[in-house]
């Protein structure tokens, strides 16, 4: 008998069923929330909105498309947190309801630890210990991990996300939410060197980004006096400065991570880990240092519910279950 699960993700505007056979991801269906871009960010309001709009047909999709039948699923999976209350609401409240109306256990997931383990899902594999920085919306973390379910975040960012000060950043150029792979596409033709803006060196494995968001804001707001047509006239040199300086924060950090734990296997996770720029530089690094470095696909870089079923995988083989009284945690840690 396989061990088929489905997975749910709903931590943040993304609604995603995944189902998993036996460790083998089957399929990964994510249906995107367009109705945040004209707010500039995610409302959370809508959010919830669209996943209850979304989850039904999102998982009928997935387990439609998996061949299996809903008999034959050996649990349910979903994202406990961290993310925001009321999206996290609808996911595991469905995966209560489902879970419990088909007599099989649930499984509660951590996002941030699912982000890591998405590397399991494909070869190469990487080899423990390794460290991964998971850089998201919401997240910036060193996290050592030493087995699948046992990891250690030793550096985090103090203020804002680095996926946050690109989607800030973009706002300020007028570029629509989310920002952060539009600053992407531009900085390639753009140069890194342009419009130097300040590096943050926080102590030891500390990151903060929230001064370049505020460096951004008054540098274009002096240009601005001289010609109203500045970001237009340097979209492109705009954007590949601040990529350039975000990359740098986050460079400078895990080239100290690395050293300080002697560890030369390295991860990138989470949907910042999609920005060429960072995908670029840390191969550079890796020749340099000798490192290994296991970059995910572009489709396990994004919120999905793939990687929240290959945790789940590893948490059924350890008979790790939660019952039907368990409540999301907004702020979750690893
Ligand atoms: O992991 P994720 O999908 O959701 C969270 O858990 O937050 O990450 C979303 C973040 C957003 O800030 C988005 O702008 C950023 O990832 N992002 C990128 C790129 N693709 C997504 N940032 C820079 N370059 C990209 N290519
Ligand atoms: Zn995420």
């Amino acid at each position: 008998m396989k061990i088929n699960i489905l997975a749910i993700e709903s931590s943040c505007d993304e609604t995603s069923a995944a189902i998993i056979s036996d460790g083998k991801i089957l399929n990964n269906i994510i249906a995107t929330q367009s109705v945040h871009e004209k707010y500039g960010g995610v409302v959370p309001e809508l959010a919830s909105r669209a996943h209850q709009q979304h989850l039904i047909p999102v998982v009928h999709e997935a387990i439609e498309n998996s061949g299996i039948s809903k008999n034959e699923l050996s649990a349910i999976a979903f994202t406990k947190g961290p993310g925001l209350m009321g999206s996290l609401l609808v996911g595991v409240s469905f995966a209560k309801s489902f879970a419990y109306s088909l007599g099989i256990p649930l499984i509660d997931i951590n996002h941030m630890q699912a982000h890591i383990l998405a590397h399991f899902i494909d070869d190469p594999k990487p080899e423990f210990p390794f460290i991964c920085l998971t850089v998201s919306g919401g997240h910036t973390q060193l996290v050592l991990v030493k087995g699948y379910l046992d990891m250690e975040v030793i550096g985090e960012t103090m203020d804002d996300a680095v996926g946050e000060a690109f989607d800030k950043t973009a706002k300020l150029l007028g570029l629509p939410y989310p920002g952060g792979p539009l600053i992407d596409k531009y900085a390639k033709e753009g140069n890194t060197k342009a419009f130097p803006f300040p590096v943050s060196d926080m102590p030891g494995l500390s990151f903060s980004f929230s001064g370049i968001k505020t460096a951004v804001l008054y540098f274009l707001r002096d240009q601005l006096k001289g010609n109203p047509n500045f970001v237009q006239e340097n979209l492109a040199d705009l954007c590949a400065s601040i990529q350039f300086t975000l990359i740098k924060m986050l460079m400078q950090k895990l080239k100290k991570a690395a050293n300080l734990y002697k560890i030369n296997h390295i991860a990138i996770a989470g949907g910042v880990s999609a920005n060429s720029g960072l995908r670029a530089e840390l191969q550079l690094l890796a020749n340099k240092h000798g490192w290994k470095v296991y970059i995910p696909k572009f489709e396990y870089c994004t919120d999905n519910a793939a990687m929240i079923a290959m945790a789940a995988h590893f948490k059924y083989m350890k008979g790790e279950f939660c019952g039907l009284d368990v409540v999301p945690e907004a702020r979750m840690k690893i």
